[in-house]
């Protein structure tokens, strides 16, 4: 059985006195021990939001995280720190870092090698665009990022990756994919982790949808047979959003 997994995407959304405000009031989501629930601040908050959660079974994680451990990398923020702080996933490769700061499929493959030495729990983000879709290259697209992003990850480190399938043009879009095509596409990766990995290893993953997940929706999205969980960007900045998107 793969237990759900919902997780708040901020983006570059709460200052750190908003963040801290923000999971005070949602610390009680953690109780239900049928769901993981997540939330993945921005860096500057992710120090002050780990110590407001305290014993809470929130998890924490990150937006991003560089593959080197120290090094003249001006801006970036290495798998070290974020251990020191103690977050427990980073999401790699969101479309939005891919289409503005030039992540590639490598760098992808670098950073998911990086969290995994440091018992980060890499959530790997893959996705189709618009055009990608209608003209029929969805699968081959995101064929293509499952593949390069598992480059050189054993059988062992599958159990700790989790990932994210989302459409490019269901982000914040209010244009969610239907839950059946979300579901056909989940279930393709999965077939995909089958045949590189073994029919184990494909069943214990667990992969999220994302895009415009909503209060309105994610009961019918989860009630999908392949989907574990929800990547929820904008409504994850509500308190009220986000508390019925994580019971749903
Ligand atoms: P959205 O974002 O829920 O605002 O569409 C999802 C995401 O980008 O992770």
């Amino acid at each position: 059985m793969r237990k759900p997994i919902i997780a708040g995407n901020w983006k570059m959304n709460k200052t750190i006195s908003e963040g801290i405000d923000f999971v005070n009031k949602i610390k009680d989501l953690g109780d239900n021990t049928d769901v993981e629930v997540l939330v993945c601040v921005p860096f500057v908050a992710l120090d002050s939001v780990k110590k407001e959660l305290g014993i809470s079974n929130i998890k924490l994680g990150s937006q991003n995280i560089h593959w080197e451990e120290s090094g003249a990398y001006t801006g970036e923020i290495s798998p070290l720190m974020l251990k020191e702080i103690g977050i427990d996933y980073a999401i790699i490769g969101h479309s939005e870092r891919r289409q503005y700061f030039n992540e590639t499929d490598e760098t992808v493959n670098k950073r998911v090698k990086a969290a995994l030495k440091y018992n980060i729990k890499p959530i790997i983000c893959v996705g189709e665009t618009l055009e990608e879709r209608e003209e029929n290259k969805a699968e081959e697209k995101v064929k293509t990022q499952v593949i390069n992003s598992l480059e050189g990850i054993n059988e062992n480190e599958m159990k700790d990756i989790v990932f994210a399938y989302e459409p490019i043009w269901a982000i914040g879009t209010g244009r969610t994919a239907s839950s059946e095509d979300a579901n056909e596409m989940i279930s393709f990766i999965r077939n995909i982790i089958e045949e590189k990995y073994n029919e184990k290893i494909a069943e214990g993953i667990r992969i999220q949808y994302g895009g415009s997940v909503k209060p309105g929706n994610v009961r019918e999205i989860m009630n999908q047979p392949d989907i574990d969980g929800a990547l929820v960007g904008g409504a994850s900045l509500k308190k009220d959003d986000f508390t019925d998107i994580v019971r749903f």
